[in-house]
């Protein structure tokens, strides 16, 4: 602040400080100070590139930069002090700067603008959040693997509507979570690359006539270019909105395979048993052990999409350039980021602790008829009837069962041929589960020769990146 109270750094035309509501309102230090790494790295870029052309002396961005690193280390320290007075990072920084190097700090702002400077802080932030959730998506990956590996044999019931519908393989399950994180991937690194320009240099929004080299600032901070249009470069949020699409896509994930985690959990599926690690107790019923961790990650989705939409609203109808509308854009992305990574790490966690009951898999994968479509496959194949007509045959012979209260493979050969006289004895192969999962054999089917094959390829594809 000046002596009138004035903003130091832009209070020259202002005779009066701002309310006190005023301030609370402007201010963003509270949350932005996470950017604080990422914008001192682009003002060493920018001073560098500065006493490169020529436009301040070498002595000067020595000084500059000597300052920036001395400010970095206070905060990784804890030892800086943010102010509000100072509304955010960019300004915090700057007036640091010049507590430690006196008026020279003031050069560090030639041919920049804070709308180009939070512009690429804000996307050096994300990219590297992007970096993390490469990794961290690939940890959930390798868990589905491991789990796909040891029971790619495992028998256990497909469900569609959730009702038993076809004998599956655990394997199987769990390669479509593969796929399904697989994709979530593919749109990080897609995104990596659409999002890899850089804004600096756009300075307010038409550019500078300072002679700076965008190209130069742009390399040091690993973007592959400069944004080739200045007013596009300062208004631009699509790389904030992309990264939060990308979350909402794969916590939408997250939240399918947890939402079957409590099915399975249940009493009444006890598919699996989720580790110590990741279950609770519950304070007045001691038999209790709670599906918490996966409906915690259930839930997430609820706050990374409200985050999409929370920006995707503010961003609407924004004239171009610059408005500090904007400013509402960082809370959106480090609450989702935040809740994306603790969700991904918490799903790798309880994939690798839970244990699997593969005998209740087994024996929830014969109930229900669950090989009545098997057995219109053999009436097709072996009677060489339309599939229409083996499909009525044989909901009569579910009929019959469900009278007689057993299951398909306990109806005798006589009751069999009551429905269709044509049956033999060998239609009683094609019910057990285990042939009608060997059966499916067709590319991407469920049979474990196919699973073990899938379970190959993305083995290697992770092992080849
Ligand atoms: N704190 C601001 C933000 O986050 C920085 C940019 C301010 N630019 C301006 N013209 N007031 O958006």
């Amino acid at each position: 602040m000046t002596k009138d109270g004035t903003n130091q750094m832009w209070g020259g035309r202002f005779a009066a400080k701002p309310a006190p509501i005023m301030e609370t309102l402007n201010a963003s230090i509270a949350f932005d100070q996470r950017l604080a790494e990422q914008d001192i790295r682009g003002s060493i870029a920018h001073v560098t590139m500065l006493a490169a052309q020529g436009i301040i002396s070498d002595h000067d961005s020595q000084s500059i930069q000597q300052g920036l690193t001395t400010i970095l280390s206070e905060i990784s320290r804890g030892e800086f002090k943010f102010s509000a007075e100072l509304e955010d990072i960019h300004m915090n920084v700057e007036a640091r700067l010049q507590d430690l190097i006196g008026e020279v700090a003031g050069k560090l702002h030639t041919a920049r603008s804070r709308n180009d400077q939070v512009a690429t802080d804000f996307k050096l932030w994300v990219r590297e959040a992007l970096e993390s959730a490469d990794a961290a998506i690939r940890t959930v990956i390798c868990s589905l693997l491991e789990q796909a590996r040891v029971g790619a044999n495992w028998v256990m019931p497909g469900f569609t509507h959730l009702q038993s519908a076809q004998p599956i393989t655990w394997g199987h399950h769990m390669m479509a979570y593969v796929e399904m994180f697989g994709r979530d991937l593919s749109r990080v690194q897609d995104a990596c690359v659409r999002m890899n320009e850089c804004p600096l240099g756009a300075a307010a929004l038409a550019g500078t006539s300072y002679p700076i080299d965008r190209h130069t600032t742009a390399a040091a901070l690993g973007f592959s270019c400069p944004n080739a249009n200045s007013i596009d470069a300062v208004s631009d949020r699509d790389f904030a909105l992309e990264y939060l699409a990308i979350a909402s896509i794969s916590a939408m994930h997250l939240s399918r395979l947890a939402e079957e985690l409590v099915i399975w959990s249940s009493a009444q599926f006890r598919f699996v048993t989720l580790g110590d690690h990741f279950s609770t107790g519950s304070s007045i019923m001691p038999q209790k052990r709670n599906p918490d961790a996966a409906e915690l990650i259930r839930a997430k989705v609820g706050r990374i999409l409200g985050a999409t939409v929370g920006l995707m609203v503010v961003m609407k109808g924004l004239p171009l350039a610059y408005s500090k509308d904007m400013q509402e854009d960082k809370e959106q992305v480090f609450d989702a980021a935040d809740n994306w990574a603790l969700a991904l790490a918490a799903m790798a966690g309880i994939l690798h602790d839970m244990s699997v009951n593969q005998h209740a898999l087994a024996t929830a994968a014969g109930t229900v008829f669950a090989t009545a479509t098997d057995l219109a496959d053999w009436l097709v194949r072996t009677l060489d009837l339309p599939f229409r007509q083996a499909h009525h045959i044989t909901g009569h012979l579910v009929a019959l069962a469900e009278s007689k209260e057993c299951d398909l493979s306990d109806l005798s050969l006589a009751e069999m041929r009551s429905v269709h006289k044509e049956i033999t004895e060998d239609i009683f192969d094609a019910l057990t589960v285990e042939n009608s999962v060997n059966s499916r054999m067709s590319y991407g089917g469920t049979a474990p020769v196919r699973v073990r094959e899938q379970i190959e390829r993305w083995e290697k594809m992770l092992t080849d990146e």
